[in-house]
């Protein structure tokens, strides 16, 4: 997971293997996976939170990402989640679309929310889908 998060993320920074271990291992967390990607999400409550989704550049554009989220949002709404919300770089539009794609809408707009290289910053746009 940490190798492809690192070929996937500039910004957010990628995420290292111990942090993964740590989510993997949250009874809070649901991880899914397929050769080249994979998605995490957390629960809170009623809530869940979009963690994190990558698919490794040389494996994108095959439908993963879609059948990552399609997973982890059916297994989410089985267990009785009644919301889900995210958090994306404003300019992602790959990621954008996918969640558009998926029922997300935007909820809001955070100017200058995650800090890039060189002391740049991006704005970030929070979306949420109710399951
Ligand atoms: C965003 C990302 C997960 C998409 O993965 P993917 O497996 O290539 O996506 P899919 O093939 O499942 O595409 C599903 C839909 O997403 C949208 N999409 C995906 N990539 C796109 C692109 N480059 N441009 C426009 N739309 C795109 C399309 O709506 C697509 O449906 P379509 O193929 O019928 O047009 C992948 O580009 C990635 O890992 N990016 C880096 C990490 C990242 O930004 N994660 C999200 C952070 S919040």
């Amino acid at each position: 997971m940490a190798d492809i998060h690192a070929a996937c993320f500039t910004q957010p920074r990628p995420w290292s293997a111990a942090e993964f271990a740590d989510l993997c291992a949250s009874p809070l967390c649901q991880v899914s996976t397929l050769e080249g990607g994979f998605a995490i999400t957390r629960r809170a409550g009623p809530e869940a939170e979009l963690l994190t989704i990558a698919v490794h550049p040389d494996a994108r554009r095959q439908g993963k990402a879609r059948a990552l989220l399609t997973e982890s949002l059916t297994e989410l709404q089985s267990s009785g989640c009644e919301e889900i919300f995210l958090e994306v770089v404003a300019d992602n539009h790959p990621a954008i679309a996918l969640y558009k794609a998926a029922g997300f809408t935007e909820l809001s707009y955070r100017k200058d929310y995650y800090n890039g290289v060189n002391g740049s910053k991006s704005a970030a746009l929070v979306m949420r889908k109710i399951l």
